[in-house]
């Protein structure tokens, strides 16, 4: 890129706008690394070893604002979140209540889990993709890689069939009170949906209280009961973190996946013919394509960012989805590269003590999907001259909907 339109790139810099920031982002790496946005009063921070360094640094940067909402809340929205009693969740909180916290729901993560999830997984993926395989041409987004994850998510939560809509509903009222523009109007709506997930939350817990089942809840109540130091209110925290957290993600990656490995044929065909490549291709789509392109943290004292000092109190926004293509660590980081040796230092589930708890399902999950995909329909293709729009908001790099035509002619 030439130094003019370097300067172009990061002039037109909006955060909220997703749908095509690659160019801005490798001029703001290679020009201003740690750029103060006018327009957002966030630092921006682009490449890899400063966006790793301020998620190492707990102390210094915290994860407070990891959650608050980005346009500040109207004093109405304000109080109905209030008096619903809300509480935080796992990514917002901090030490030692978080390293106490997160170390009971890591035990709920364990081996056992996994084990018996793996078959309820690819039932619901062949259940999906048989229903897929009548319709020939499709929106992706809506018809496959929005209900598995949440399907996946929702069994191993205990959340019963059909309250899966509403949960679905309320996660999107929490990720636009938090990440989105809303207008004072919408946000009251919003701050509504929240208050009425987070009593579910609780109400879920206290049911699983009187009568356990095997889900991840009454895991957590029977850790509890046997001694593990957590509360019932900090369970329906954590239920609440991930319910949000389990779902929208891996959606958005089999999404975005779906987009990058059809711009990119020769990729899909390999692992088509050599499924013992997914698991490289994996780290690669998670390096090239992430759901969560930033993140956000809270400088606690006056400190330095690679060698740029940075206030007290200043809101940081650690832009992995460009640390993710950074030359210094990823030799032509632009590129798609499934044999790609260190894809899996990318950044995409974050950094330290609050890594994402859930990136074993996440995988587990997408390597199964990939693997049908890739078997099932290798002649699937994107409907031609369709132009791929993002949801307007921060952090979440989600395209509206991805038409794809499975090549089979239209039945199975
Ligand atoms: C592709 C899918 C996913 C992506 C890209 C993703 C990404 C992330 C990121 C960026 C963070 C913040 C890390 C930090 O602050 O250092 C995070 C935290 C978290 N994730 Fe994920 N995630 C995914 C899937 C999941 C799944 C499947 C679950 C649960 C079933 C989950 C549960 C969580 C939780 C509970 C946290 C908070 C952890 C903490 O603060 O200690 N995530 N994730």
């Amino acid at each position: 890129m030439s130094v003019a339109e370097q300067a172009q790139a990061v002039k037109g810099f909006d955060i909220f706008d997703l749908s095509a920031p690659h160019a801005t982002w490798q001029a703001l790496r290679e020009e201003q690394p740690v750029y103060h946005d006018p327009a957002s009063g966030y630092w921006i921070v682009t490449r890899h070893a400063d966006i790793k360094a301020v998620f190492d640094d707990y102390k210094t940067f915290s994860a407070e604002n990891a959650q608050a909402p980005i346009r500040p809340l109207c004093a109405d929205a304000k109080r109905i979140i209030s008096e619903g009693g809300f509480t935080s969740g796992l990514s917002a909180r901090m030490p030692p209540d978080h390293t106490r916290i997160r170390k009971v729901a890591q035990r709920a993560f364990g081996p056992r889990r996994f084990k018996s999830i793996e078959p309820k997984i690819e039932a619901i993926i062949d259940r999906t993709l048989n229903e897929a395989a009548g319709k020939g041409r499709f929106d992706f987004f809506r018809e496959v890689a929005y209900p598995v994850p949440a399907l996946v998510l929702f069994t191993m939560m205990g959340i019963p069939d059909e309250d899966v809509p509403k949960v679905k509903e309320w996660a999107v009222s929490r990720a636009l009170v938090t990440w989105g523009e809303l207008s004072d109007e919408d946000q009251i709506t919003h701050a509504k949906g929240m208050v009425d997930y987070w009593a579910y939350c609780r109400d879920l817990v206290a049911a699983r209280r009187e009568n356990p089942q095997d889900d991840f809840p009454s895991d957590l109540l029977r850790a509890k009961a046997e001694g593990a130091d957590i509360t019932e209110e900090e369970i329906a925290g954590v239920m609440y973190s991930t319910l949000f957290a389990g779902h929208e993600t891996t959606t958005t990656l089999m999404a975005n996946a779906v987009i990058t490995l059809m711009n990119n044929r020769a990729a899909w065909d390999e692992i088509r013919q050599d499924p013992s490549l997914i698991s490289g291709a994996t780290e690669e789509i998670l390096r090239y394509s992430p759901s969560i392109v930033s993140w956000r943290r809270l400088a606690k004292a006056d400190t330095n960012i690679g060698g740029i000092d940075v206030p007290a109190g200043a809101n940081i926004l650690m832009v992995m989805g460009s640390g993710n293509r950074d030359e210094a660590v990823f030799p032509n980081g632009e590129a798609f590269d499934i044999h790609r040796e260190n894809a899996r230092t990318h950044l995409t589930f974050g950094y330290g003590i609050h890594f994402c708890i859930g990136f074993q399902l996440a995988k587990m999950e997408f390597g199964i999907m990939l693997r049908e995909l890739t078997q099932r329909f290798p002649n699937m293709t994107l409907q031609p001259d369709q132009q791929i729009n993002y949801l307007h908001n921060i952090s979440f790099r989600v395209p509206i909907r991805v038409d794809v035509d499975l090549g089979i002619g239209g039945s199975s």
